[in-house]
């Protein structure tokens, strides 16, 4: 019987590409840079399976140009670069890595959290450009973490594990999410919500987004909530860069409507290297690494090596986003 094809679009982990390759043929996108849209349409019109990125697009056309496709496994715990929809409508089940990057990502976002609020990275280009006189009174001051408020939009499990960090840096935490935490929850992580988001804008001091990217979460952050923070605010967006209006960041920025901003995403990634944002000393902008930990990454491909090969088999998926495909 020959075995099912499966395209992985990018190179992974080695101990996760040997456990599918003991199930399928797989081809492994060699390059740096994702493949680009034609070349991935035609790398899966024998494939059974796709390990795909968030830096792939998997839509319609791309599901049209793939007849023998019974899987998808996205390596990452956002899924808004793949029309799930229409992957359940055609009954192709999805999957995604979570759990496992959960502490990983947080890490980051709160290291984003700190280094903005204290200039960290500002500060160490300014050492390096010689520009350390002497110990200065007033030199690059920011804004204190302990005992301040941290407001957390979204508490999934990302949106958790930043609670965890808050409490550790003795700040009250606070949290908008359309659905509330059952209360044993945000007894044991301290927790307060707030039932509007204009509330969370006004009384934290940090705000930190933890919400995935959908139609109602574009943009979420604009010009008005901009306009509800506090002046000495920082915001940390390690979830989606569109979640956040770039354009209305900047002049938030530049006009010191806000202090500072930690970002993990940008609205387009790369981002463009003429983009405003990157003229600004108030804002950090990593290239999208929250989750890259050698042993997170490692188990993400793990994991959705595990979901690749539960599909090829007809089996559920561990880690199956659209569900209901397999309940046919
Ligand atoms: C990274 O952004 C992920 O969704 O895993």
């Amino acid at each position: 019987m020959s075995r099912p094809r499966v395209f992985v679009s990018r190179i992974i982990a080695e101990k996760a590409l040997e456990k599918l390759s003991e199930e399928a043929d797989i081809e492994v996108w060699q390059d740096e840079l994702p493949p680009p849209y034609e070349v991935l349409s035609e790398k899966v019109r024998d494939a059974e399976g796709l390990l795909s990125l968030l830096t792939d697009k998997v839509d319609a056309a791309l599901m049209d140009a793939a007849p023998n496709l019974k899987v998808v496994s996205n390596l990452a715990v956002g899924y808004d670069n793949i029309d799930v929809a229409e992957a359940t409508r055609r009954g192709i089940p999805v999957s995604n890595t979570p759990e496992v990057l959960t502490s990983t990502t947080a890490d980051l976002a709160f290291t984003l959290l700190v280094s903005a609020a204290r200039r960290v990275v500002e500060a160490e280009k300014f050492t390096r450009a010689g520009k350390w006189k002497t110990w200065g009174p007033a030199l690059m001051l920011g804004q204190d973490i302990h005992h301040a408020t941290l407001g957390i939009i979204g508490l999934g499990r990302i949106g958790k594990e930043m609670a965890k960090r808050g409490k550790g840096f003795d700040m009250t935490v606070i949290y908008y999410d359309e659905y509330p935490a059952p209360v044993e929850i945000e007894k044991q992580l301290g927790l307060r919500r707030v039932s509007t988001l204009d509330e969370l804008l006004t009384e934290a001091d940090f705000i930190t987004i933890h919400v995935p990217l959908t139609e109602a979460t574009r943009h979420l952050i604009g010009e008005n909530e901009f306009e509800k923070m506090k002046p000495t605010a920082v915001l940390v967006n390690s979830a989606r860069g569109p979640v956040v209006d770039q354009k209305a960041l900047y002049n938030a920025l530049k006009s010191g409507q806000i202090f500072s901003a930690g970002l993990d995403v940008t609205e387009v990634e790369p981002i463009p290297q003429d983009d405003p944002l990157l003229t600004l000393d108030n804002v950090i902008i990593l290239p999208h690494i929250a989750s890259g930990s050698f042993v997170t990454r490692e188990k993400m491909a793990l994991m959705a090596a595990d979901n690749i090969i539960a599909g090829l088999k007809g089996k559920p998926l561990p880690n199956c986003v659209n569900p209901e495909v397999q309940q046919r």
